[in-house]
């Protein structure tokens, strides 16, 4: 679905399907360049990153392997609680390998920072980030975050992936849900 169907559930829409997907084919074409000639392994965190990894990885120009984790910090709420509980772990073995994060948003950055520590005592070569959105204003922890798509502000946001109570994940776009919704 589009912004347009759902008009009375949304207050902005921040950032549109065509503006995502010229975004992720720019990335695609820095990251591309960044890791030519390097064993690449891109990371998935479910469930909001499933749209940007599958748009995003088909732009690059070789396979690459990609695997996934799932971990939880929120709940049906809008806030951030800060604890992360790994509900699937990686199948791969990270050693000597150049990890690509894939993330759909860096919010508190508490999910991102505890990953990045966790992922560091595995043995990988390299460890980096790409998140298709920030918000800045929302920060608790900083994030070393190499690849960003678009810096949002500090809202609670739905779509391409990300949900409202597992709603909401298949916008095609990134709206700011609103607060009648969830209040
Ligand atoms: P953190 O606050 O950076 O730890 O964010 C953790 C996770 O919360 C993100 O990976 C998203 O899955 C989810 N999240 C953060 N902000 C939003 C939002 O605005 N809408 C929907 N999900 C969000
Ligand atoms: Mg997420």
């Amino acid at each position: 679905m589009r912004a347009a169907d759902i008009q009375s559930e949304l207050t902005e829409i921040l950032v549109t399907e065509e503006e995502i997907a010229a975004k992720l084919e720019e990335i695609a074409a820095r990251v591309a360049e960044d890791y030519a000639g390097k064993d690449l392994l891109l990371v998935g965190v479910l469930k909001g990153a499933v749209m940007v990894m599958a748009d995003f990885s088909r732009h690059l120009p070789a396979s690459v392997p990609m695997d996934w984790m799932a971990v939880s910090s929120y709940g049906a709420g809008t806030k951030s609680s800060g604890v992360v509980q790994i509900r699937k772990d990686l199948d791969t073995d990270l050693h000597d390998k150049h990890v690509l994060i894939v993330e759909d948003i860096i919010d508190s950055g508490l999910t991102l920072s505890w990953l990045l520590e966790n992922f560091a005592s595995r043995g990988a070569a390299s460890i980096e980030v790409f998140a298709l959105l920030r918000k800045p204003d929302a920060a608790k922890v900083q994030v070393d975050c190499k690849y960003v798509g678009f810096d949002i502000p500090n809202e609670f946001v739905i779509g391409y992936g990300l949900d409202y109570a597992e709603q909401y994940r298949n916008l095609r776009d990134v709206a700011i849900l609103a607060p009648h919704v969830y209040s």
